[in-house]
């Protein structure tokens, strides 16, 4: 019999901020721990399961409930879920919450300004040229999550300082009652 609890950690936060790099590696240590994990990623699911879907709010909300359909069928047979998508509105990060057993809402905070500096895909570069519509941070919305139960940040600290962050808080949540 599989005993062990499920639970969904969410990265929130800008392109580029590092949601699927930290996400990453943390789904690594953790499985290095012996535990089941998946990784829902937006940028593979959109790719998939949300293949059409664009930026609007509807449309964002509607990737947001099909990840969280998602995250929750493996919570509940035991997986750890380790989201990563923008999710830039506060009703869904409440949506997923008050759906999905173990919540764990993490804000992967950096700057704006940092973000375009990495660009990584080239597509901030894309949305100030006007070639991309309702590109977040730029011609779109992020609502600043407002009470994240954990915050690391990105442009201050490095991969293994907040993973290590994260896997502590975990550790901790586990000894309470
Ligand atoms: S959301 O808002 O949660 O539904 O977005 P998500 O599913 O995480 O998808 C974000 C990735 O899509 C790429 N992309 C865009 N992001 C934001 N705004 C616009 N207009 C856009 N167009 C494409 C981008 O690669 C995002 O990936 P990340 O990993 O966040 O950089
Ligand atoms: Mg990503």
């Amino acid at each position: 019999m599989d005993t062990e609890q499920g639970s969904v950690l969410w990265f929130v936060g800008l392109s580029g901020a590092g949601k699927t790099t930290t996400a990453r590696e943390v789904a690594a240590k953790l499985r290095m721990r012996g535990r089941r994990v998946e990784l829902l990623d937006g940028d593979e699911l959109r790719a998939t399961i949300c293949k059409g879907l664009g930026f609007s709010r509807e449309e964002r909300l509607e990737n947001i409930k099909r990840i969280t359909y998602v995250a929750g069928l493996l919570a509940r047979n035991g997986v750890i879920v380790l989201v990563s998508a923008i999710t830039p509105y506060r009703e869904m990060r409440a949506y997923a919450r008050e759906q999905l057993p173990a919540f764990v809402e993490i804000y992967v905070k950096c700057p704006l300004a940092e973000c375009e500096r990495r660009d990584v895909k080239g597509l901030y570069a894309k949305a100030r040229r006007g070639e991309i519509a309702h590109f977040t941070g730029i011609t779109d919305p992020f609502a600043e999550p407002a009470s994240p139960d954990i915050t690391i940040d990105t442009a201050a600290g490095s991969i293994d300082g907040n993973t290590a962050a994260i896997l502590a808080w975990l550790d901790n949540r586990e000894q309470r009652p």
